[in-house]
């Protein structure tokens, strides 16, 4: 009976899978903070992929973790790059399913920050026009070879534009854009950090993401993504921002993302771990949350456990 009068439904499709795809790998890597999460190698990456398309899920999002990093992040936009080979492996495989990948140059840059650095004594800058070069070169990359979406979460001024400009230019007009629109400097972030090999080795990134005090700027930023052409806007990091996410959704009425963080995932993890909180129960109450705080879409590390528990 409360079911029939339930406002928010959760269904598979509601989610995304981050998938960490490593070039240094022969098997699966544990995240020591994120358990339940690995870093793949190529093959195993392509099983994961159809095991999240047979469990009900439509998309992965996938981050490379290079074997050579260097300052002007080459594995990035490389044609052999890991996630250029990862992309061709999983399409071969698994065609309907819809990748999108990780725009950013964090994980493929010897000091971690996502962009080109120019470093003067203790200061440093991120340059951002030469880093919007290199982004949408690597983005231009990925859709040579096959991604269906590119989401940038370097936070660049202009990249969407950019990016949108070039993949049509080079006949990839079909290649949609997620914006990382709304992308915080958060605390929620460390684990992720672990995962990808890509904590920036001095600094932080509160130059580039966005203060969390201020809302009415995340609107800002959100409707000049769209206006350059992205197709989803993103919220991120989740359950602390739900305002911004509801606002957005409110008043863009764009296809919405947010993305529930590696953070946030390694604190219920730890809850429940020991014993103070009941996972499932408390992810679904999180998730269904979010939708009703207007996300069409989630991107979460627990997407597969919920493919499950939303048909059980
Ligand atoms: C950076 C990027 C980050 C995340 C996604 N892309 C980390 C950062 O900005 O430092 C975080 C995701 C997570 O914490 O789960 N390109």
């Amino acid at each position: 009976m409360r079911n029939l009068v339930r406002e928010t439904h959760l269904s598979g499709h509601d989610f995304i899978l981050p998938l960490f795809v490593s070039e240094k790998l022969e098997q699966r890597r544990p995240i020591a903070s994120m358990p339940g999460v690995f870093q793949l190698s190529v093959k195993e990456i392509v099983d994961e992929a159809r095991r999240a398309q047979d469990l009900g899920l439509q998309a992965v999002l996938l981050f490379g973790i290079p074997e050579h990093k260097d300052e002007q992040a080459s594995g990035a936009y490389a044609e052999n790059g890991i996630v250029q080979k990862t992309l061709r492996a999983i399409k071969s495989k698994c065609p309907d399913l819809v990748t999108i990948t990780d725009v950013c140059l964090c994980e493929y840059m010897s000091h971690g920050h996502c962009g080109v650095t120019h470093i003067d004594g203790d200061h440093f800058q991120v340059l951002n026009d030469e880093t919007v070069e290199l982004l949408v070169k690597t983005a231009l990359s990925h859709a040579a070879a096959g991604v269906d979406m590119v989401a940038p979460s370097d936070m660049m001024d202009g990249r969407i534009g950019a990016i949108r400009e070039a993949l049509d230019a080079g006949g990839f007009d079909q290649t949609g854009i997620m914006s990382y629109a709304a992308k915080f400097a958060s605390a929620f972030y460390g684990p992720f950090r672990e995962a990808a090999e890509s904590p920036p080795q001095f600094g932080d990134r509160r130059s580039y993401q966005m203060d969390y005090a201020n809302a009415d700027e995340a609107l800002r930023e959100v409707a000049l993504d769209i206006e350059e052409g992205a197709d989803i806007v993103m919220v991120k990091p989740a359950l602390p921002y739900i305002d911004i996410l509801w606002r957005v959704h409110e008043r863009f009425g764009k296809p919405t993302a947010v993305y529930h963080v590696s953070g946030e995932y390694a604190m219920i993890k730890a809850a429940a771990e020991k014993g103070v909180v009941d996972e499932r129960a408390a992810v679904l109450e999180i998730m269904t949350a979010l939708k009703r705080a207007g996300a069409d879409v989630i991107i979460t590390y627990w997407a597969r456990e919920l493919a499950k528990w939303v048909r059980e």
